[in-house]
């Protein structure tokens, strides 16, 4: 049975750790914290994702998943620890580094180290020339470097392979989607190619790490430029007095148009971040990408305006906002402009804030200070708002009679009820 070692029990980690383990891997989970570990340990997942209770169950009850603090010995190490950005918008690959000095005392020759997460071009490199620097017995693969045959016994492999699941459907994107795999040299590629194949039935493509990386920024990057389009479409219809909603449906009707939805920003751990990073990379050229974050850097202060104008019809406004998360249907709140929004809005004192967001059990910390919000259920919240403010498009918000909300004030940020002007 193949070791594997996965560092970062994460929104990503710990689903890949559980799915290796039922695919008969022997896995070796580490995180930092030692929260996550107990939790995994006493087979229940510090995080919300559909199948992954069982999962975890399971396998640790099988014996094939154990968390820890420390790595150990394996065949195969995978990095899932988070890449930031800083408040001035640069690359922050703290993490990583921590988790390459963390492996390097346990890589043995032939093991293959892959990272999964995210990061800017050219950190493969970095990583191979750290490990060069921290283990000098072994051979670590550059990609100018020629491997001669008997160098190979000392020899380890380097990939990067991005991770492109959604949450909320993690456990079947990783076996579903298509993979790009970017060797530091063709055989990291190779040996990280045969690795994939025991559980990833989508497409595996190789390539060089550094196009593997530009690839997982792209894809990413191009969301964010493409919802900032819809989100600077819907600031001129309001500017126009047209709906936006209607707009998009018309023009999304022409064959070769598929205009995506605009809302209340761009949040979550990855669209914002992976845009910074190509703007990082290439600052004079990557124009488009750069007005994009800006534009949906800017949403949550519009919104907040056209929240506080409605706020302005009443002498003491309840205000119901639905869904706190950065996107439906997760109970993921990173970086999210709902957030966001609401916290102004009690900074502001706009007025009593009522939070209905099914996905969460307590207010998160940020809003923790503040006396004039409340965490509630749906019924209360719509039976006591006058404004009721919809910024996450959550299944559970579709049914809401249009009859209770004729009756209110509504700002509806995702085009979810669709009520006549
Ligand atoms: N979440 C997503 O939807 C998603 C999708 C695709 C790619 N990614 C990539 O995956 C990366 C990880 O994302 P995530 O959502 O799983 O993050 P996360 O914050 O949910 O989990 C990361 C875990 O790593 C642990 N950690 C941090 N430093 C460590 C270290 N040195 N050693 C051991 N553990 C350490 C943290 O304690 C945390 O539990 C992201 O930075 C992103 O690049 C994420």
């Amino acid at each position: 049975m193949e070791k594997v070692c996965i560092l970062g029990l994460g929104y990503i980690g710990l689903p890949t750790a559980g799915l290796l383990a039922a695919k008969g891997f022997s896995v070796h989970g580490v995180d930092k914290n030692p929260k996550v570990v107990d939790a995994v340990n006493n087979s229940y997942p510090h995080i919300h994702e559909p199948g992954l209770s069982n999962l975890i169950k399971l396998t640790v009850q099988s014996g094939n998943l154990v968390a820890s603090l420390e790595p150990v010995h394996a065949d195969i190490f995978i990095i899932t620890v988070p890449s930031l950005i800083t408040k001035e918008h640069l690359p922050d690959i703290t993490h990583i580094k921590e988790a390459i000095h963390a492996i390097a005392p346990y890589l043995i020759p032939g093991c293959l180290v892959i990272i999964e997460t995210t990061v800017p071009v050219g950190t493969t490199e970095k990583i191979a020339n750290w490990l060069s620097q921290l283990r000098r017995d072994l051979i670590i693969p550059s990609i100018t470097s020629t491997i001669s045959r008997i160098d190979k016994e000392k020899q380890i492999f380097l990939a990067h392979c991005p991770e492109r699941v959604s949450p909320g459907r993690t456990l079947i994107e990783l076996v579903e989607n298509s993979r790009v795999i970017g060797g530091i040299d063709q055989l990291s590629g190779q040996k990280a190619y045969l690795f994939y194949k025991h559980f990833v039935c989508g497409e595996l493509f190789i390539t060089n790490a550094r196009t593997a990386e530009l690839t997982k920024l792209t894809e990413n990057s191009f969301r964010d430029v493409n919802i900032a389009f819809a989100n600077e479409l819907s600031l001129i219809c309001a500017n126009l007095g047209i709906n936006v909603w209607e707009l998009l449906k018309l023009a999304n009707s022409h064959p070769r148009v598929s205009i995506l939805d605009p809302g209340p920003g761009v949040g979550g751990h990855c669209l914002p971040k992976d845009s910074w990073f190509i703007k990082h990379a290439a600052p004079e050229l990557a124009r488009i990408i750069h007005t994009a974050r800006e534009i949906n850097d800017c949403m949550p202060n519009q919104i907040i305006v056209q929240i506080k104008s409605k706020a302005a019809f009443f002498q003491e406004p309840v205000i119901a906002c639905l869904g706190l998360t950065y996107k439906s249907n997760t109970d993921d709140l990173r970086e999210s402009p709902a957030l966001k929004i609401v916290k102004q809005l009690l900074d502001e004192n706009v007025g009593e804030i009522l939070i209905i967001e099914p996905h969460i059990d307590a207010l998160p910390k940020a809003l923790a200070n503040h006396d004039r919000v409340k965490l509630v259920d749906l019924q209360e919240g719509l039976a006591q708002a006058n404004l009721v403010v919809l910024l996450v498009a959550h299944d559970t918000f579709k049914n809401i009679e249009e009859n209770i909300l004729k009756k209110k004030v509504v700002v509806d940020t995702r085009g979810m009820w669709l009520l006549p002007d």
